[in-house]
């Protein structure tokens, strides 16, 4: 019998937005299978169904999962005229469509995972989903206890807006301190506007984990490898 699966994860793996908005589209019935109206997210399709989203054909695409070791001086970007892009870096590419799960800065090295599932992309990426970010980073400066419990309690990074508690290990206090810190957000800079806010300066930044999702140390700066199906499942399973 052919592989069933519900028509709104259908739908979301094929990123055509996230679970509940998709329910609700398929509620309102902007969807059809085979040619009829389906009203139920929860109909069992299989992927020789013809899926119509608003009119549109929605073939199944497989989805891939690539971890790459950002090295410094490439952009998170999928193309860009003068510099090189993470994207670049993927020489065998199975599809097209694939995009960085999230930005790091040109100058930040480590995970990063690059991905055509908007879907799980999404769940990563979204500030409601608290997914843990853990960083290693050498800081100009002592760092002290004092900016763990400042990091605990959230830093003013803008006028007007704090971050939430974020967790700071400190590996070696000294004039170049190295820490590791865990985070749940993704603002622009965070990591680095964090310690300015504290008065000093990351002078590398390196991304170790995205979620339950860890930086294979086998894989040298530049390189990458596909997602292990234990891997997937875990990001997905979160
Ligand atoms: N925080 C930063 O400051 N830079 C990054 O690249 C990621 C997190």
């Amino acid at each position: 019998m052919a592989v069933q699966l519900r028509l709104d994860k259908f739908l979301a793996d094929m990123g055509i937005g996230t679970r509940s908005e998709i329910k609700s589209w398929i509620r309102k019935g902007r969807v059809k299978v085979n040619n009829i109206v389906v009203k139920k997210p929860e109909t069992k399709v299989t992927l020789d169904d013809d899926i119509y989203f608003d009119e549109r054909k929605v073939s199944y695409q497989k989805l891939v999962y690539y971890m790459l070791h950002k090295p410094a001086g490439v952009i998170s970007a999928t193309r860009d005229n003068f510099s090189q892009t993470v994207l670049d870096l993927i020489t065998d590419k199975k599809r097209k469509d694939l995009f960085p799960v999230g930005r790091l800065d040109k100058d930040t090295e480590g995970l990063l995972l690059i991905t055509n599932d908007g879907e799980l992309a999404h769940q990563l990426l979204s500030p409601k989903k608290h997914v843990d970010k853990v960083y290693y980073a050498k800081v100009k400066g002592v760092v002290t206890e004092e900016d763990q419990r400042a990091f605990q309690e959230g830093v003013l990074i803008e006028d007007n807006y704090r971050t939430l508690p974020a967790q700071l290990t400190i590996l070696k206090s000294d004039s170049i301190s190295e820490i590791k810190l865990t985070i749940q957000e993704g603002k622009f800079h965070q990591v680095k506007r964090m310690f300015l806010a504290v008065g000093k300066e990351v002078i590398y930044l390196k991304r170790l984990s995205m979620g339950p999702l860890k930086l294979d140390e086998q894989l040298q700066p530049g390189e990458y490898r596909e997602l292990t199906e234990n891997e997937v499942l875990q990001l997905k399973n979160r």
